[in-house]
């Protein structure tokens, strides 16, 4: 062999199927696995802290060991209980589809390095466009995240306003924290973030917008950006999206909305009535790596005008004066912050054409279905309290019986209980967030092999948790 990292043919067929049949049997017994496993830093660094060895191993024995020791040390975010954060569940073709990419080594940067993928993004990401309600000339590019996206999205916007010196932005507080991120990224300083406050269905509130906008101005500041909500982490909640637009489009803002987490409910019927209004926006992350059943790393970012983008990246360096094919062949290294970039848009397309978007819409349709009749099975339940309503795919709630005359510190430390007994004792995976500063337990139901046993399994072993924990809780004289 020529390389000193080279394998023969045989090597290469017997790691890669190795490695494949490890993958099938995991994925095939997910089920029967708990969601989470995890350990403590201590005892992995114990197994893992050395120095790379001089000498190589079997890679059959370095794949043993992965598999055996890191790999299981994770959220199944696949899991059909994985309810936790945001789950994420890869379809297959999108899995081998990122192995393919790798394999044939493509740098997704410009035309002339990656043609085909380049056209292919172009397709997909023309299919995002038209899923949003995007009119022709609008555009973007497959990025890491939302929040690589919110960066690129804020980057435009900046510039659009002309980099104003004491530029704020409006976002509300149930934003996801890459938003904020984003804009400190991009130079606002964090006392110009305004967190506009959220009304009590964690709404982005519009007076409230008017008054900081107005005020702003009014103390010399540049509003430049508006960030709405399409699908709070929180709650899902959807900020007023057309109302929003109506003031931005008044005011002479950028309005960004991070669709990242329930962006791909536009594929649905129902997704695309509470959605409506996005279409209005400048721009629009979303994440297929969330709800669109790609593994990671899936974001987009998409703008209604594709030439602000290429406005606020576009640089052009003597190293790659080879690769400028002329406006009608596009560089994506032009339009966001990497120049390597993965070929990202082919797992999607991968997927799609091997399933079909009926498959899909049904796959996005399962978790709305399933996080209503949880918001239902809440409601009916005499233990329970809902939170918030299942706008998307998500419902939260606690334990809070309709009798209960514990005050909130102890409801609290109730909820706190469950929570722990949920994770250590129960095979489902839950996360809690704070609603308006109360504590809530939170299901996100978006695996499309997630069933309603496992939802309401999930929710009874809750509510059993949730009576032990009362029982244990003295009421206050
Ligand atoms: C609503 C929302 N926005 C932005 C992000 C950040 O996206 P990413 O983790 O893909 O960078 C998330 C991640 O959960 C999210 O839910």
């Amino acid at each position: 062999m020529a390389g000193e990292l080279e394998m023969s043919r045989e090597q290469m067929l017997d790691f890669g199927r190795k490695a494949l049949d490890l993958v099938v049997e995991r994925i095939e017994s997910l089920p029967g696995e708990n969601a989470w496993e995890g350990e403590f830093r201590k005892v992995l660094a114990e197994q893992l802290l050395e120095d790379p060895p001089e000498e190589g191993r079997p890679g059959d024995e370095v794949m043993e060991r992965v598999v055996r020791d890191v790999l299981p040390l994770t959220v199944r975010l696949d899991h059909p209980r994985c309810f936790g954060f945001v789950p994420s569940a890869p379809a297959w073709p999108a899995v081998v589809a990122d192995f393919l990419a790798a394999g044939w080594n493509v740098n997704q940067c410009t035309w002339l390095v990656a043609s085909g993928p380049s056209q292919l993004e172009l397709v997909v990401i023309d299919w995002f466009r038209r899923w949003l309600g995007y009119p022709e000339g609008a555009g973007g590019l497959f990025t890491s995240g939302g929040s690589a996206a919110s960066v690129d999205a804020f980057v435009a916007a900046r510039d659009a306003a002309g980099h104003p010196e004491r530029a704020t932005v409006y976002m509300s507080d149930q934003s996801h924290s890459a938003l904020v991120r984003a804009a400190v990224i991009v130079g606002v300083r964090r006392e110009c973030i305004r967190m506009i406050p959220s009304d009590a269905d964690f709404r982005l509130d519009m007076d409230a917008l008017a008054r900081a906008v107005a005020d702003d101005r009014a103390a010399g500041f540049t509003p430049v950006a508006v960030a709405a909500n399409a699908g709070t982490v929180g709650t899902g909640a959807i900020d007023p999206l057309e109302a929003m637009a109506g003031f931005c489009a008044a005011e002479g803002l950028w309005l960004h909305v991070d669709a990242a987490y329930g962006g791909f409910a536009a594929v649905t019927e129902r997704g695309r009535r509470l959605l409506r209004g996005i279409e209005r926006a400048d721009s629009i992350g979303l994440d297929a790596h969330k709800w669109f059943f790609q593994p990671y790393e899936a974001g987009c970012l998409l703008v209604k005008d594709e030439s602000a983008l290429r406005d606020a990246f576009a640089v052009r360096p003597d190293i790659l004066q080879d690769t400028v094919w002329g406006a009608n062949h596009p560089n994506f290294s032009d339009l966001g912050l990497q120049l390597s970039r993965s070929a990202r848009a082919l797992k999607v397309w991968m997927s799609v054409q091997t399933f079909g978007m009926a498959r899909f819409r049904r796959a996005v349709a399962n978790g709305m279905e399933l996080a209503a009749r949880a918001e239902g099975h809440v409601r009916a339940s005499p233990v329970l309290e809902a939170m918030s309503a299942a706008t998307l795919g998500i419902v939260c709630f606690r334990v809070n019986p309709a009798d209960s005359e514990l005050d909130e510190a102890a409801l609290e430390e109730v909820n706190r209980a469950v929570l722990a007994r949920m994770f250590w004792d129960d095979p489902a995976f839950m996360s809690s967030t704070l609603l308006h500063g109360t504590f809530a337990l939170r299901m996100c139901i978006l695996n499309d092999a997630t069933t309603w046993d496992d939802v309401r399994e999930t929710l009874e072993a809750v509510e059993k948790f949730g009576k032990e924990a009362l029982s244990k809780t003295e009421a206050p004289e």
